[in-house]
């Protein structure tokens, strides 16, 4: 009787987990069947839209791509600017399209809707380092008092900087040697010195320290390093962004090895993510107005003329209101960004069908803005490989299109720290360039540009700084 029952209870058993088997299965192949819905209709909606050959199914283009980010870079930007005349491109990353956007008016219709804020479907990669952050939350946030804050939080700052870099010019190993020879060659320690400058905020704001400036491979600086290079090398392959398969290739153990080190630096993820979007670009930033500086001796007289001008001989700390004289150095900042936006890509998913250059872009469709191309069209900045401060004289920028230059993005989600940015920019090229005459042999192609999330030099920046006189305490 017991076993009779006991059997019964097992073919129970069996119906069910059959039951549920096949309702799983039912699931999975509809979910399946709607999503390759999505994709040929993306497929054909997406089709007059030039695209890049060979494109294979499923796959897209994404066997194309270099694998280190430097080639990968060098290969994006040579394409744009072999494609540059035509309205806009299209790249398949796995069964996902992306339409890049590289002329002014197409940039403008994403980045100025109100509609379009949501943040593209490979900032999700982000998140386990940055979190759900303000950079990558999904929609945009009132952050109007942020930027408030900013500025005002601004004057504060301005005497930690001159507090900061001071310490750093004095008490540094590397650049002390600054302070005893007149001439010294300073090799890519620049790179690290700036960086240095922004995790000096960090440490003060969370009292760590990560040692960047004396420790240039600190353990923590090549764990961020290596992060930004694995998520990059993960956005671009479609066969990586599943999160259960990831950690069983090299690469998800790697990425698990890094966040331990960062977040064993700050759990505190949004604390992260501002400083991120903060002062990593910002760094970015100011080694490339430095070196900028170094290959052109014409506009850096110019600028020691504008702070001789200021500042005259005295070492006293920079002021809001010196901030405001320093109109060409301001000009050079901006050009600099031109050239080298520190955010090189940034993107996009539409949230409704819109009109791109008369081609129709549907609904969840990622878009990409590639500031480092869209900077160079040729009839807007003339020669757009020279470096010409003049060019951002407000003169000669009357009348230009307000979406040929967005360093900082633009519209609803733009960059809420442009004007903290600025300015903090100004004030550390200041306290610079007031000790220093900056010089480098560095040729632009020898830079090895790496597009990941900061636009960086591969091999650093190589810069000689010569005291230009001996500042009075
Ligand atoms: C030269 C320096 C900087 C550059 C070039 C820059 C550039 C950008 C760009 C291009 C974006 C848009 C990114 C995207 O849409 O994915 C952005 C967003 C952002 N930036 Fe900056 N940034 C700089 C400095 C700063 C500073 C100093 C702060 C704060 C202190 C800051 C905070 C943010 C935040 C929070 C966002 C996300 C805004 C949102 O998604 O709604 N940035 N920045």
């Amino acid at each position: 009787m017991g076993a009779l029952q006991l059997a019964q209870e097992g073919d129970r058993l069996l119906y069910w987990g059959a039951g549920v088997v096949t309702l799983l299965f039912t699931l999975l192949a509809a979910f399946m069947f709607r999503l390759l819905l999505d994709y040929l209709g993306k497929w054909k909606a997406l089709k007059p839209i030039p695209g890049v050959s060979p494109c294979y199914p499923l796959l897209g283009n994404a066997l194309l791509f270099e694998r280190k980010g430097e080639d990968f870079f060098k290969q994006i930007v040579n394409n744009l600017e072999e494609y540059r005349n035509l309205p806009l491109l299209k790249l398949w990353i796995g069964p996902l399209p992306f339409v890049i956007l590289y002329h002014p008016d197409a940039v403008e219709v994403v980045l100025n809707s109100s509609k379009h804020i949501e943040k593209s479907f490979p900032y999700k990669f982000l998140h386990p380092w940055l979190g759900t952050g303000l950079l990558t939350s999904e929609d945009g946030l009132s952050q109007s008092w942020v930027a408030k804050y900013l500025t005002k939080g601004f004057l504060i700052t301005l005497l930690l900087i001159h507090l900061h870099l001071k310490c750093l010019l004095n008490v540094s190993p590397c650049l002390r040697v600054t302070f005893c020879s007149p001439y010294l060659s300073c090799s890519s320690y620049t790179n690290v010195f700036l960086i240095n400058f922004s995790f000096l905020f960090l440490e003060t704001a969370m009292g760590k320290n990560v040692s960047a400036q004396n420790n240039r491979d600190s353990e923590y600086v090549r764990a961020i390093y290596k992060m930004s290079d694995l998520i990059h090398h993960r956005q671009k392959s479609p066969w990586l962004w599943s999160n259960l398969m990831y950690p069983m290739f090299q690469e998800g153990r790697e990425h698990t090895r890094s966040l331990k080190i960062l977040h064993s630096f700050t759990d505190n993820v949004t604390c992260y993510s501002f400083f991120y979007c903060g002062h990593d670009t910002t760094a970015a930033a100011m080694n490339w107005a430095i070196y900028l500086l170094g290959c052109h001796p014409e506009a850096q007289k110019k600028v020691h003329r504008e702070l001789d001008e200021v500042f005259g001989n005295s070492d006293r700390p920079v002021t809001m209101d010196d901030l405001k004289k320093l109109r060409y150095l301001e000009c050079v900042v901006k050009e600099a960004l031109r050239l080298f936006p520190s955010v090189p890509f940034f993107a996009r998913t539409t949230s409704e069908d819109c009109h791109i250059r008369g081609f129709k872009i549907p609904k969840a469709t990622e878009v990409v803005v590639v500031p480092y191309v869209l900077h160079r069209e040729p009839e807007i900045f003339p020669d757009p490989e020279e470096f010409r401060p003049e060019r951002f004289f407000p003169e000669n920028s009357k009348g230009r299109h307000p979406y040929a230059y967005v360093p900082f993005s633009a519209g609803p989600r733009n960059c809420i720290g442009q004007r903290f940015a600025q300015m903090e920019e100004k004030a550390v090229l200041a306290i610079i360039l007031r000790r220093f005459w900056v010089e480098t042999s560095q040729e632009r192609e020898g830079l090895g540009l790496v597009g990941e999330l900061i636009l960086r030099p591969n091999k650093g920046i190589w810069i000689q700084l010569k005291r230009r006189r001996v500042c009075v305490s």
